[in-house]
């Protein structure tokens, strides 16, 4: 049996479970694969500290540049997150002719493109499965299981963190703030955060699906994104009570203007599969001509399931480093035929929407709100008014709406906001069926 020897760069929530799984399941993986898997060596920045994993056995260093240009490692496993140093990490152990496997989806969503060519042009493969959904094979399931079939759309909850928050803060009543330290404590968070509460680690990860739906370039620019710091608890008790809940979603679909790409909270029906998906799960729902609606459902973060999905990809690597020119194209398509496309902007998309509006109990102020939606030729399809406990206190208003295009939204946001008694921010979430 031949043996393949492997760099860690990283040893926290991800870089442990990953070493647990091939010292632990070594026979295994030696069954899967057909080589002997060792680790040899790994970085991490504080080597005194104490970690979840066994590293007694590995050549240990602070350098994550030794391991990646190491002549004693066949593979790098580049679990140490972030843009600059990681970026060279990879550019380096590529150069040295190293495959390397990431579970860095901001890496991949903000550099993909030229570390994709640097592959090509090494013959080394650079797999990224626990990039995305952390331990759903999504990547696989694009690129191999569907591959019969032209996207049409996909929609996917793709970051545990704000799952976790939204589910705890609708089932418990927890504050926001409780439940994402939490979250951190559970190894769910990046580093920073505000990744995930503000929407940019969705976004990396929903621009890497779009790339592999559309066969086209990663382009983390052209992505709508909005995160779930403004969510009140009171937005998801009244979602609730409309039969809703409010989920942070991914959408990726060919749209009239061009490929929408956009994360933001989205209000879906509690009777849809993705509105009974909870805490730190994930869930995507695909599109395709061929087979229809197919839905993708798992763990999203944490040690187990992303090293899951960094192993898998391992054992692929091992496989192909016999019989490289069997491997499948990394971006689903030949490599010339991935093609830039046009992107649609936010408010060109077509969406219903649901309205919290804060404002003064006095006769009139409905009319303004209600005008406003009808000069932009929009429907209210259900109204909720929240009466205040006490005289002279503001209502809330829910209003949700029928579909309109977001620019005739913005263009009655901005006359309600100006309308009298109209009281502060409004609060606008998108409204979809999912079908
Ligand atoms: P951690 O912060 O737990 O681990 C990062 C590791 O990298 C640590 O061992 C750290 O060393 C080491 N490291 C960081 N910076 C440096 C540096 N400059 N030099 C040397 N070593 C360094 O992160 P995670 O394991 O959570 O995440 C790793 C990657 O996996 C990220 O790209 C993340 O986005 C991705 N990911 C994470 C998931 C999760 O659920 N956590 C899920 C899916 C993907 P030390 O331990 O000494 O601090
Ligand atoms: N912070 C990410 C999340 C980790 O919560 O989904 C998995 O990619």
């Amino acid at each position: 049996v031949k043996q393949v020897r492997v760099g860690l760069v990283g040893l926290g929530t991800v870089g442990c479970g990953a070493l647990n799984i091939l010292q632990k399941s070594a026979e295994l993986m030696t069954q899967r694969s057909g080589c002997e898997i060792k680790v040899v060596m790994a970085s991490a920045r504080d080597l005194t500290r104490s970690r979840p994993c066994d590293t007694t056995q590995l050549e240990l260093t602070t350098d994550p540049m030794a391991v990646a240009t190491s002549p004693n490692v066949d593979v790098v496993l580049e679990l140490m997150g972030g843009t600059d140093t990681a970026k060279s990490v990879v550019e380096a152990a590529l150069q040295s002719g190293k495959h390397v496997v990431t579970a860095n989806k901001a890496l991949i969503a903000r550099h993909g493109n030229a570390l994709f060519a640097l592959a090509a042009q090494q013959g080394v493969q650079l797999t990224f499965e626990a990039a995305v959904a952390g331990g759903i094979p999504i990547i696989k399931a694009l690129r191999e299981g569907l591959a019969a079939n032209k996207i049409e759309w996909l929609a996917g909850i793709i970051n545990g963190t704000t799952n976790f928050i939204l589910t705890e803060m609708r089932e418990k009543k927890r504050t926001f703030e409780d439940v994402l330290k939490e979250a951190q404590a559970l190894g769910y968070a990046e580093v920073d955060p505000t990744f995930d509460v503000e929407g940019i680690d969705a976004a990396h990860k929903l621009v890497i699906l779009a790339s592999l739906a559309f066969g086209m370039p990663f382009n983390f620019e052209a992505c709508y994104t909005e995160g779930v710091t403004k969510i009140t608890q009171a937005d998801i008790q009244y979602a609730d009570a409309l039969g809703f809940r409010i989920k942070h979603l991914g959408f990726a679909k060919q749209g009239a203007q061009g490929i929408e790409m956009r994360v933001h909270p989205v209000l879906v029906p509690k009777t849809h599969l993705l509105g009974q998906v909870d805490g730190v799960m994930n869930a995507v729902l695909v599109k395709g001509d061929q087979v229809g609606q197919t839905l993708y459902y798992g763990p999203g973060a944490g040690a187990g399931p992303t090293a899951s999905a960094v192993i898998a990809d391992l054992l692929d690597v091992v496989r192909l480093m016999a019989a490289p020119s069997a491997a499948v194209a990394p971006m689903a398509v030949q490599d010339s035929a991935v093609k830039t496309r046009a992107a649609a902007r936010i408010d060109q998309i077509k969406s219903a929407y649901y309205l919290r509006i804060s404002a003064e109990d006095k006769p009139g102020v409905l009319r303004g709100i209600t005008q406003a939606l009808a000069d932009e030729s929009i429907s209210v399809e259900a109204m909720n008014q929240k009466a205040p406990a006490n005289e002279g206190q503001t209502v809330d208003l829910v209003i949700l709406t029928n579909k309109v295009v977001e620019a005739s939204m913005n263009a009655a946001l901005e006359k309600i906001s100006q309308s009298a008694g109209v009281l502060g921010e409004v609060m606008r979430i998108r409204v979809d069926s999912l079908n």
